[in-house]
């Protein structure tokens, strides 16, 4: 199935080394492998038959190279969000000039103050979108969130986040009603629907995979969930993203696919 026919990225910037991290994955990122690593992560888009469009980089944003965090792109509007991350929030200006290329003005919303939102905490299954209540998403965030939405016929719900950055941490949708679930999201009841793969806790960052037009792109490294996904019937590309899991990223923080 095709569904995405557009991903925006942006280039690794050489200020990413002061980017935001919980010291969960140790040790600053190399920079000239964190844009090999791009490089290839592009290369697995395209394989998936979409067009990609590279911002350049942007030094006053450390963390600019998660593009997936200003924006929420749907197949009916852009979301312009209000990212929590002081340093993050003026991601949101940059993203928006882009985004304008693809959506007509009066299909792109905002989140403002004082909601805030982060497009890692919304994983969108077919017309509902699950959103997770964050230290970077507020429960004003979401409520904005979820009135746009409902303007576009889109339904909405919110899961509180104990342990994890973003939702898209720990849960990922693979399309099929298949989820790849990890830690605190594997009992949560808001997904009692699903056919979920309950995710290995040494390889917990794996949750976060993405689905592009039927190939599911997984980080390397991660051997269990590889298998799982083919198992699940998809085809698959693996991507080395080790320079961006030590600041928390994976490879959904790393493009919009609209
Ligand atoms: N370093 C990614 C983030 O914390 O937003």
């Amino acid at each position: 199935m095709k569904k995405f026919n557009n991903v925006i990225v942006r280039r690794p910037c050489r200020a990413m080394v002061e980017g935001i991290t919980s010291g969960l994955y140790p040790g600053k990122p190399d920079y000239n492998l964190a844009l090999k690593q791009h490089d290839a992560y592009i290369e697995a888009l395209k394989q998936c038959g979409v067009q990609v469009t590279v911002l350049p980089a942007d030094e006053a944003y450390p963390d600019s190279c998660f593009v997936e965090d200003p924006a929420v792109l749907t197949a009916k509007c852009a979301i312009i969000t209000n990212p929590g991350a002081a340093s993050r929030n003026g991601e949101k200006v940059s993203i928006e000039e882009a985004v304008r290329k693809f959506y007509p003005e009066d299909r792109i919303e905002h989140i403002v103050n004082p909601g805030t939102l982060e497009g890692g905490d919304v994983m969108m299954c077919g017309d509902h979108f699950f959103v997770g209540r964050s230290a970077r998403t507020n429960e004003e965030g979401i409520r904005q969130f979820s009135e746009i939405l409902a303007k576009y016929g889109y339904t909405c719900s919110e899961v509180k986040l104990e342990e994890v950055l973003h939702l898209k941490t720990g849960v990922n949708y693979l399309e099929n009603n298949n989820l790849l679930v990890s830690g605190e999201f594997v009992n949560k009841p808001d997904f009692a629907a699903y056919h979920k793969y309950i995710i290995p806790e040494e390889e917990a960052y794996a949750a976060n995979c993405i689905w592009v037009n039927d190939t599911v792109i997984v980080p390397e490294g991660y051997q269990a969930v590889l298998a799982a996904v083919k198992q699940m019937g998809y085809q698959t590309l693996t991507v080395d993203t080790s320079e961006f899991r030590k600041l928390d990223g994976g490879l959904s923080c790393l493009s919009l696919r609209f």
